[in-house]
């Protein structure tokens, strides 16, 4: 766990999917899963995913997975801050959490062009570890339809997850 001004960090308990499943729903920009799919989350997949917490009360979170067929890559699926939370770092500070946590050199993720505080986001998590972000068009209307907007696929690494390390 960390603690980063009044937020700290810590892995998800199966408890926290309910507060994951509302953070997402007063959410622009994500799908909403059902509350089912963020408790089981939680359960099996908590070693690669992480909260942010103001007192006792979930404010964020990051959910991910570290892909079966490539493990030195963590695929992050879903972060989202609180409205209330947002712009206190609490999304950096649970990306930079969480990477050193998983401990692997490459992150994948897929962003929607018009969302720009994800963007910068990862953006910032690339400068910080002294690499760079790369873009390729991943799903786009043959995956998912003409109601979503296309999904833009980024690579970031080899990540220098020293620079992270407080000390
Ligand atoms: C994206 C999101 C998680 C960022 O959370 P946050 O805690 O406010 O982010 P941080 O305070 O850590 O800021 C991270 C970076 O984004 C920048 N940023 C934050 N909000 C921004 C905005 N609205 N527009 C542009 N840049 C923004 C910050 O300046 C910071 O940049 P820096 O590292 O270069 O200084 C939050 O806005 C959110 O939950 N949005 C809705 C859900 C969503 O879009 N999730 C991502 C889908 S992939």
């Amino acid at each position: 766990m960390s603690a980063t001004g009044p937020t700290t960090t810590s892995i998800p308990t199966t408890a926290d999917g309910a507060a994951m499943w509302e953070i997402v729903s007063a959410s622009p920009f994500l799908d909403v899963n059902s509350r089912y799919a963020y408790a089981l989350w939680c359960r099996d997949f908590a070693a690669t995913s992480i909260v942010a917490r103001l007192g006792d009360r979930v404010v964020g979170f990051v959910t991910g997975y570290v892909r079966p067929d490539q493990p030195d890559t963590l695929f992050v699926w879903q972060v989202a801050v609180d409205e209330a939370a947002r712009g206190k770092r609490a999304a950096s500070t649970m990306l930079d959490d969480l990477v050193v946590r998983v401990g692997v050199p490459y992150l994948e993720t897929t962003v929607t062009d018009d969302n720009a505080a994800s963007l910068a986001m990862f953006a910032g998590l690339a400068k910080r570890t002294g690499t760079t972000m790369e873009r390729t068009e991943l799903f786009g209307e043959s995956e998912l339809g003409t109601e979503h907007d296309p999904e833009y696929f980024y690579r970031i690494g080899p990540m220098d997850l020293k620079t992270l390390t407080r000390g």
